[in-house]
């Protein structure tokens, strides 16, 4: 059975809205097809007003691929796929406030992620979000050419490792900082899984150079990059409210989260999905 949903554009590079499907309600193959379609082609797909159980997120979350479970994060009690996403009043720090795309320090980095919002505040906590098919299109033929043939190295151990944790704070929200070995390397632009497209694929948290390159010369063609990716056009703006599920494509898209709510609770859970070795986009 094929349920049917429209999907209305939000921004001009990335981001639509799908309405009028209900999540706490099981969908069949088709329309989970039809849903990561329109993930591949948006970038991040978003879902108001839904009122879901941790049961029913896993539901949704098993229907469109397999769960891996993150390393680093936290998890909701008694739901260890789930990881939560938690800041509290008295806190300063919160989780991804630097621009990245999740796991791409693993070979086969996570799809995306299933981000429900079960305790925002009053105003702030946004999430940004900014398009890796925008950002590539913008270049010049010369620059595509150029990093047709390259390979970037990404790696959690900065980030995620013992001496890296930027605050106590999040000393003691990131678990297993031994772990923090995984480096990997990956095409400087992809073809997307699903949508085909060509998509740029390094990112400030994660990318630590090129490969073959000395990190002088690496940083500042990845500035360049990074300074284009983030133009105003290519990202979109989302505003949370409780019971809103946006699920984010790591391989079309970076994100975001806007740390600007202090003294408030901000609670979200979020569920990530496996992902593949990515290939090189053709030049
Ligand atoms: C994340 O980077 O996974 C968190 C995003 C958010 O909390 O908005």
């Amino acid at each position: 059975m094929t349920e049917s949903f429209e999907v209305k554009p939000l921004g001009t590079a990335l981001g639509a809205e799908i309405i009028g499907l209900d999540l706490a309600q099981p969908f069949g193959d088709n329309t989970a097809q039809a849903l990561l379609g329109a993930l591949g082609e948006n970038g991040v797909i978003v879902f108001r007003d839904q009122l879901l159980t941790p049961e029913q997120h896993r539901a949704v979350a098993q229907a469109l691929g397999r769960i891996n479970i993150n390393r680093f994060f936290p998890t909701v009690e008694g739901h260890p796929d789930i990881a939560e996403v938690r800041k509290e009043p008295g806190q300063t720090s919160n989780i991804g406030s630097e621009w990245h795309t999740d796991h791409s320090y693993d070979t086969e980095p996570a799809l995306g992620s299933l981000l429900y919002a079960r305790d925002v505040p009053p105003t702030g906590g946004d999430t940004i979000f900014a398009s890796m098919y925008a950002a590539y299109e913008s270049l010049s033929d010369g620059l595509k050419a150029a990093l047709a043939t390259l390979r970037a190295v990404h790696s959690s151990a900065h980030v995620f490792g013992e001496a890296a944790l930027s605050s106590d704070e999040l000393k003691g929200v990131f678990a297993n900082a031994d772990s923090a070995n995984q480096f990997s390397t990956h095409p400087m632009v992809i073809h997307h899984p699903t949508s085909g497209r060509s998509a740029l694929y390094v990112n400030p948290e994660f990318t630590l150079r090129i490969e073959g390159w000395s990190d002088e010369e690496s940083a500042a063609l990845l500035n360049y990059l990074y300074q284009q990716a983030t133009k105003p056009e290519f990202t979109l703006r989302l505003g949370w409210a409780n019971n809103t599920l946006a699920i984010w494509d790591n391989r079309a898209t970076w994100h975001l989260a806007v740390n600007d709510y202090h003294g408030h609770r901000r609670l979200m859970h979020r569920i990530t999905l496996e992902g593949c070795v990515l290939e090189a986009a053709a030049a």
